[in-house]
């Protein structure tokens, strides 16, 4: 199963790719989550990120798709694979296309993960991620158990840079003009199914399964 999750910045992409990870034993690949540890490591491509990611911008088409296409060419790809936060422009849309002809796969659905404005600020400057494995909480809807550490590895939990309120809208103002257009070019090629990400963490994973059922 070769899945998309599309939506905007805080719609819950990378919440419900970890627990659709789990649930059909496919990799989930957050291009966002490359650049973090990247940025974690200091390599080269985690700083030249670094620079458009702090500013609420898309980092350029020709990195991103590079190391997207380097990433479906591992092994652990050939039975599936969740993408969460590719594509993001159409230019990324036509390389994903070309790239997957080319080993003769192809896209079975694109989740486009709705979710408004308000929700996703409130979502947003209430996040906390986890330092070490990336894992992801929220204060309200999603606490770890002890406060400031992750659940799972017991990592100290940050905000992310990107997470303060006028970096986050500058996100929403980059997705509406580069990523939202990708919802016509999908549903034109009939891969387009709707989920409404403004529901519970539970309730939207269930609709999701619904739909690949
Ligand atoms: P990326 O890391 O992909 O960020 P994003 O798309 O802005 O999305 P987020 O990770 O912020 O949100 P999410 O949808 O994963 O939500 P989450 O599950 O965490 O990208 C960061 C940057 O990298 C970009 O700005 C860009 O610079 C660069 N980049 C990445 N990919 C790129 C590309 N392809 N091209 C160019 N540049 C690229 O949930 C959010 C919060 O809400 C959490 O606290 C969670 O606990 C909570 N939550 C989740 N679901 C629910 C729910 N149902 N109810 C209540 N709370 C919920
Ligand atoms: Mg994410
Ligand atoms: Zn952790």
């Amino acid at each position: 199963m070769n899945l998309i999750l599309l939506g905007p910045p805080g719609a819950g992409k990378g919440t419900q790719a970890e627990r659709m990870s789990a649930l059909y034993g496919i990799p989930h690949i957050s291009t966002g989550d490359i650049f973090r540890e990247n940025l974690k490591k200091g390599t080269e491509l985690g700083l030249k990120a670094k620079e458009y990611m702090d500013r609420g911008e898309l980092v350029p088409d020709e990195v991103v798709i590079g190391i997207v296409r380097e990433r479906l060419a591992e092994p652990d790809c050939e039975t599936g694979f969740i993408l969460d936060g590719f594509p993001r422009t159409v230019a990324q849309a036509d390389a994903l296309k070309e790239m997957l002809a080319e080993t003769g796969r192809a896209i079975d659905h694109v989740l486009n993960v709705q979710v408004p404005d308000e929700v996703v600020v409130e979502r947003l400057t209430a996040r906390r991620t986890c330092r070490s494995c990336g894992a992801v909480y929220h204060l309200k809807f999603n606490p770890p158990r002890v406060e400031g550490k992750c659940d799972s590895c017991g990592g100290e939990l940050y905000v992310r840079d990107d997470d303060r309120e006028e970096t986050v809208r500058a996100r929403l103002r980059e997705y509406r003009a580069k990523t939202q257009p990708l919802i016509e070019y999908y549903r034109s090629e009939g891969l387009l199914r709707d989920v409404d990400g403004g529901a519970s963490m539970d309730e939207v994973l269930a609709s999701i399964r619904k739909i690949l059922l």
